[in-house]
């Protein structure tokens, strides 16, 4: 035999030193949910592990992550009221605003904050727009997309990202976030963002569950492989910095291709769906839990992503110093 490829896998050494992926803790981005009010540390039930946060006590949280090596952050907010506009969305006193700043107040550049800019946790029907009768209109909904994200930028947030999937927010978010001289601060655009049902325990967690429809007349088509190369690319000449594919396990073959389109990094978000159905399946005893995250972590990064954001984050730091 000319060719014995087992002699690469003879021993953990060996697998090592010849190991095609790598990753780091500083390739993953932890989500946080923002909740509004004083004393809050409440524990999401769909998302095991993780909880809601008032802004006085979400150090706790960032204390630990510091400590398992993570220090980027996915905001999201939980307001104490909510309207047909989601007018606490660009409120300059929303959960959001008050949590960037006491974070930053408290790590200053220690910690790296991007904040979801979407509409639905903030609306009363739980659509990620404004509404027009039924439908979720556009270009109306630009304008108030804009005003989030600007209101977030100025609160101190280090890079947004719109996950509403209405065409033309980014380039309308960067020209908006140039006219307030916010010229540094990025654009992680949720570019290729499917009408997925693996998004359900999140929407328990944010409760931004839609009061009527879905909303697959702005989320992409699951049987859709080159719609995600046009998304990305509008979005990369839009001004996009990173572009995320979301759900990520699923999706593998989508991280692929538009991992190879340009030269932006390529995010994926592991999301709540793929978290609670690890816990569930380990819980129940069929599973390692550990051994799947990983797996699955690696598995997106093989497939070409740079960035992982995951419910796994302080986690899987611990399964990479260990080298899993
Ligand atoms: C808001 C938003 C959603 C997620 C991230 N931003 C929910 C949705 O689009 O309904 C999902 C995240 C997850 O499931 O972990 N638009
Ligand atoms: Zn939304």
């Amino acid at each position: 035999m000319v060719n014995r490829p087992r002699r690469l896998r003879l021993n953990q050494n060996i697998r090592a030193l010849t190991r095609e992926t790598r990753i780091s803790t500083n390739s993953l981005i932890l989500p946080i949910f923002l909740q509004e009010g004083n004393n809050i540390k409440r524990p999401i039930s769909s998302l095991e592990g993780h909880f809601h946060y008032s802004p006085d006590r979400v150090s706790e949280e960032i204390e630990k992550a510091l400590k398992a090596g993570i220090n980027k952050f996915l905001l999201f907010g939980l307001p104490a009221e909510k309207d047909i506009i989601g007018s606490q969305g660009y409120d300059e006193n929303g959960i959001i605003q008050q949590g960037i700043r006491k974070m930053k107040e408290n790590y200053k550049d220690e910690i790296y904050i991007i904040t979801d800019v979407c509409m639905c946790e903030y609306t009363s029907h739980g659509h990620c727009g404004i509404l027009d009768s039924n439908y979720v209109d556009n270009d109306k909904t630009l304008d108030y997309l804009s005003k989030i994200a600007v209101s977030h930028a100025m609160a101190g947030a280090d890079m947004v990202a719109p996950s509403d999937m209405m065409d033309g927010r980014i380039g309308r978010i960067r020209k908006d976030l140039d006219a307030h001289n916010l010229i540094n601060i990025g654009i992680m655009s949720y570019a290729v963002k499917y009408a997925s049902s693996f998004y359900e325990p999140f929407r328990e967690a944010a409760g931004s569950t839609p009061s009527f429809g879905d909303r697959k007349s702005y989320q992409m088509d699951y049987h859709n492989r080159r719609e995600a190369v046009k998304e990305a690319r509008l979005d990369i000449d839009e001004g996009a910095d990173i572009i995320m594919i979301k759900p990520a396990l699923s999706y593998l073959d989508i991280i692929h291709e538009v991992s190879q389109l340009s030269n932006l990094p390529t995010a994926a978000y592991s999301v709540s769906g793929e978290y609670a159905m690890i816990k569930a399946a380990a819980k129940m005893g069929i599973i390692d839990e550990y051994k799947i995250m990983c797996e699955s972590a690696v598995s997106v990064f093989r497939a070409g992503a740079n960035i992982l954001i995951t419910y796994f984050a302080k986690e899987l730091a611990e399964s990479i110093r260990r080298g899993d």
